[in-house]
């Protein structure tokens, strides 16, 4: 083929593409278990259609500017050239995100950091430690920033930029092919829940990108785990709990030998600068809420001095304000299958749409289905969601940090 055959085909190619960015969304389905990886990075695709999609992803991440989303292990991602500030700027503008909340670069090798961090940059010893036992996997790390290859769009002009290794092999494969290091934050518009499945990006993204790379439901389900071990070198300050529990990080620490203590924000210290500055989610905007109020049951603590309500009570507030008057309200129960709230009260009035969470006891499993509740019970448009707390521990953490950020009222139950 001729260079002018070529260059003609290619510029089709990139008319087409950008005419599809702009009128519909296109799925592209990718098999993670088709791809292999040998050494860290060299990588072998079994499946045709899996590496055809990652292939005219990884194009248009290159060749364009508008964003594509991508899963990851814990949600599915909004990427786009993380050295590029166009493309970066389309994220925030597909978001509808704050320019002030920066991003997580994803990289899939310790190369690709490289590209990120100052010349002069030594690998603090604790992050060695945490980069060989988490990494790639939910754990989003600060580094400094270089502003000579970083757009300050990136960054939300801080001195630092968060970065991760996802292990989705589809993410993985995906920067391979790109080869270049991509801001992400989770694909959803700006305040709601985070998508766990391609059809959830869809239905909130559909005709602002051009693609969706779908590898079904992320096993994860809740974002990485956010930690700063610049700031104060005898302690890692943990600014969001995710998918790498505060426990594993200890216990790794631990057998390393290492006194460096492990601090979670709000829990064990409070930073006003963080809170006006919105450096983690959820502190300054609305956060992970559906587009249903959410009603969070909490167990009585003998700390607190509020009334204590019965489901009975509850409901029969609701059914006495429900205004304007429906003749049936339908309220979506997000909750655990073997949860003492599993079985409400019969009502004439109100249909309950159950949603199961799993068993009480298998916290990673009601951590990985709580953004498809909600997103699933907002999509069987329940007029409101009754979810219950559980205990703060492990993935615990991150599943009670997600659900008091996404609900509306709190009510102590007897
Ligand atoms: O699991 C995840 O982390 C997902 C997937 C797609 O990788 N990404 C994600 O991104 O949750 P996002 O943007 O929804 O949340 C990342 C949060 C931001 O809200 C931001 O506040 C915090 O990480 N962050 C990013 N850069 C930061 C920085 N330089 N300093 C402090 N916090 C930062
Ligand atoms: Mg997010």
């Amino acid at each position: 083929m001729s260079i002018a055959t070529l260059t003609v085909k290619l510029q089709i190619v990139r008319l087409l593409d950008r005419r599809m960015s702009s009128a519909v969304t296109c799925l592209l389905k990718c098999r993670a278990e088709s791809i292999k990886f040998f050494n860290g990075r060299r990588q072998e695709i079994e499946d045709a259609e899996t590496e055809k999609s990652l292939r005219i992803a990884a194009n248009h991440l290159v060749n364009e500017t508008s964003p594509i989303a991508f899963p990851t292990e814990t949600v599915y991602g909004l990427g786009a050239n993380a050295l590029n500030e166009h493309a970066v700027a389309q994220i925030f503008k597909a978001k509808g995100r704050p320019a002030d909340n920066p991003l997580i670069v994803h990289i899939s090798s310790l190369e690709m950091l490289s590209r990120l961090v100052p010349e002069n940059f030594q690998m603090p010893p604790i992050y060695t430690i945490l980069i060989n036992k988490f990494w790639p996997g939910p754990l989003s790390l600060l580094f400094p920033s270089n502003p000579v290859t970083v757009p300050s769009i990136v960054t939300a002009n801080h001195s630092t930029v968060a970065v991760r290794m996802p292990s989705s092999p589809v993410a993985r494969a995906l920067i391979n092919f790109a080869d270049t290091p991509l801001a992400a934050p989770s694909a959803n518009s700006s305040g709601s829940p985070s998508p766990t499945r391609a059809d959830h990006v869809y239905r909130d993204l559909n005709g602002k990108i051009p693609y969706i790379l779908d590898s079904g439901p992320c096993s994860i389900g809740l974002e990485s785990t956010v930690a700063d071990g610049l700031s104060d070198p005898s302690c890692v300050n943990i600014l969001r709990p995710g998918g790498i529990t505060v426990e594993d990080i200890e216990s790794c620490l631990h057998e390393a030998g290492s006194t460096i203590k492990i601090r979670v924000h709000r829990r064990d210290y409070q930073d006003e600068n963080m809170e006006q500055a919105p450096t983690t989610p959820g502190m300054k905007y609305r956060h992970y809420s559906p587009r249903v109020p959410v009603f969070l049951f909490m167990a009585p603590s003998t700390l607190q001095s509020k009334k204590l309500e019965s489901y009975e009570d509850i409901i029969e507030s609701l059914l006495h304000t429900n205004s304007p008057r429906k003749s049936n309200l339908a309220i979506g129960l997000l909750l655990a299958e073997d949860s003492k709230y599993a079985n409400p009260p019969h009502h004439p009035s109100i249909i309950w749409h159950h949603y199961s969470l799993g068993k009480l006891d298998d916290v990673d499993v009601m951590a990985s289905r709580l953004f498809d509740g909600l997103l699933t019970l907002e999509e069987r448009q329940v007029d409101l969601i009754f979810a219950e707390s559980i205990e703060e521990t492990k993935m615990g953490l991150a599943f009670m940090n997600r659900l008091t950020k996404a609900a509306t009222e709190i009510h102590w139950m007897r």
